[in-house]
């Protein structure tokens, strides 16, 4: 049974069935999404994940079911409605030629932006301080395809945190970036459910850093939700070999309690050992 969430749900799916053309990738799935939590949808490629994030969002249409934003069916919210509560970073963004670093993350400030009214000083902190919290201010005047692959997915998230939405979907944020950064923003998002009541939902390939920094993992399997629920109940060597097909062992951190997988070594693949006391004597 899946875990009951504290507070009630901002983002839910209910019965969503959806797909592309004549290939239908989600079966069924529902989900709901706490307030003031990260949860981490974690499942193997193709499983349907960037699917459901695309339909939670609004970017896929679900051919069957419903997609409630704050209790509303996200489909009856008009757009810049939608976009002032919800940002999302799609899987492998691309990025309009020529343009800077500022001018990217400033996309993130459209939905509040009106011909007639605008607030530029408004505008302008939002973007300076996604700038900080991601540490990107010193490319700022850089044309944005001048960066490197962990660099430019740095302003994409920034430009999301520009957005300043209470809702916010990553798909896969941390591709690219360096296992310090990784840590770095997990550090962020953290920090942005716990301390300012975002409510984040991440795919995340990782699963030591999922089962350490979510609140709750849903796990997707051939575009059903699997099991989902606190890291210590649903991150079982069990549920790995079912979702993943992946043979590990899983301990926990001596420090935090977070569960930990260790892959098994298929047989052969073991490094070389050293030789033994006796085999040293007889060479
Ligand atoms: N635009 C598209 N048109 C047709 N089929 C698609 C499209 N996008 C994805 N699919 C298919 O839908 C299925 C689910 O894809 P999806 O991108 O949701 O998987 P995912 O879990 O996000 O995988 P990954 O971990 O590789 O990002 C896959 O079989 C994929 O080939
Ligand atoms: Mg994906």
């Amino acid at each position: 049974m899946p875990s009951i969430p504290a507070k009630p749900p901002r983002l839910t799916g209910e019965a969503l069935y959806a797909g592309y053309e004549s290939r239908r990738v989600l079966d069924g799935v529902d989900l709901a999404v706490a307030e003031g939590q990260l949860t981490v949808l974690l499942g193997p490629n193709g499983s349907g994940k960037s699917t459901l994030l695309k339909t939670l969002a609004r970017t896929l249409t679900p051919s069957a079911g419903r997609v409630c934003l704050d209790g509303k069916d996200i489909h009856r919210r008009k757009t810049r409605e939608v976009a002032q509560r919800l940002g999302i970073l799609p899987q492998g963004p691309s990025v309009p030629e020529g343009l800077t670093v500022r001018q990217l993350i400033g996309m993130g400030r459209l939905p509040y932006q009106r011909l007639w009214q605008q607030d530029a000083e408004q505008d302008a902190r939002a973007v300076r301080e996604a700038m900080a919290y991601t540490d990107v201010t010193e490319f700022a005047e850089r044309s944005v395809d001048a960066l490197s692959g962990g660099q430019r997915q740095r302003c994409w998230i920034a430009m999301v945190l520009a957005q300043e939405t209470d809702l916010i979907l990553l798909d896969e944020p941390t591709t690219f970036l360096d296992l310090k950064v990784q840590v770095d923003l997990l550090e962020l998002l953290s920090r942005l459910a716990h301390e300012h009541g975002r409510t984040l939902l991440l795919v995340l390939h990782d699963l030591n850093l999922a089962a350490a920094y979510a609140d709750r993992l849903v796990m997707m399997r051939e575009g059903h939700i699997v099991t989902s629920g606190a890291p210590e109940e649903v991150f079982t060597a069990t549920n790995l070999k079912h979702v993943f097909d992946l043979d590990a062992h899983v301990l926990e951190d001596p420090e935090t309690g977070s569960p930990i997988c260790v892959p098994h070594k298929k047989r052969g693949a073991h490094r070389r050992s050293q030789p033994t006391a006796h085999q040293r004597r007889v060479s």
